[in-house]
């Protein structure tokens, strides 16, 4: 979650439709062709489950109504184009009404690798093929309901759940590595590094752990938190999580493992 940014938002039109450029499009065409080899090889079934039912298209952005038109009868989901940054306090909102709040604009070329803030692509691209199921879709929902019960004091705490699950998750299949999280799917380098680095430090799944590392936003990630069972972040849904960001809290965050915290 960024904290500014260079872009600026895409304004939907009456009928909630965004009117990209051409070369916006180029962009999203250039990105889906590069990814898709990826993530065959590099992301988890889940996620290629999902892909495979949106059928998004290669060509150009995906309006945010086509993925509601095909979420909706799945999981009850919607998405709705929002201004590149938004506070936690209306995402933890928008999750809780079941409403995925994607940033609008593209990234430049510039920014093709790699982005920090989330773009359409990351959206779209990253976070709706895992709205297609049910568990990720409650999951997130949890996040939100929960996000409505803390107060802004702890939003960092509630955040890093999610940050390390839906955002930047690894799963195990045979086992090999495979990406579970948007910033991942949707990143061409970050993608390939999560599962073929030696570099980052990749832990077991744990809630009490997650809540206490703290992350930074701008770089590729030092630590990738493993589901070796995705039914393990399904059951975290059900925890008493305002528990648990309690004793999160009492514990203390971890010393990061990098030289400048930024946020988290
Ligand atoms: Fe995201």
């Amino acid at each position: 979650m960024p904290k500014n940014t260079n872009y600026t938002a895409k304004i939907p039109d009456d009928q909630g439709l965004i009117d990209y450029s051409a070369e916006e499009h180029a962009v999203w065409r250039d990105l889906y062709a590069q990814q898709i080899p990826s993530t065959q090889k590099y992301a988890a079934d889940a996620y290629l489950k999902g892909l495979d039912l949106l059928d998004m298209s290669a060509n150009r952005i995906p309006q945010c109504l086509e993925l509601t038109e095909h979420l909706m009868p799945l999981t009850g989901w919607s998405v709705a184009p929002v201004p590149a940054l938004i506070g936690f306090g209306r995402f933890f909102n928008m999750l809780a009404e079941k409403t995925f709040p994607a940033a609008s604009f593209i990234r430049s070329r510039a920014d093709y690798d790699y982005i920090e803030e989330p773009d359409i692509f990351h959206e779209i691209f990253g976070h709706t093929p895992l709205l297609t199921d049910p568990g990720f879709a409650h999951f997130s929902n949890t996040i939100g309901n929960i996000g409505q019960q803390v107060e802004p004091a702890d939003y960092s705490w509630l955040i890093r759940l999610y940050w390390f699950t839906i955002e930047f998750g690894l799963t195990v299949e045979n086992g090999h590595y495979k990406a579970l999280g948007s910033g991942l799917t949707s990143s061409p380098t970050e993608l390939i590094y999560s599962i073929d680095s030696p570099v980052p430090e990749r832990r077991e799944f744990n809630v009490i752990d997650i809540l206490r590392t703290p992350y930074r936003i701008d770089i590729h990630q030092p630590i990738y938190f493993v589901l070796e069972n995705i039914d393990d972040l399904f059951q975290a849904a059900d925890r008493d999580l305002l528990a648990d960001i309690r004793q999160a809290q009492s514990l203390g965050l971890f010393e990061p493992s990098y030289e400048c915290q930024l946020t988290g």
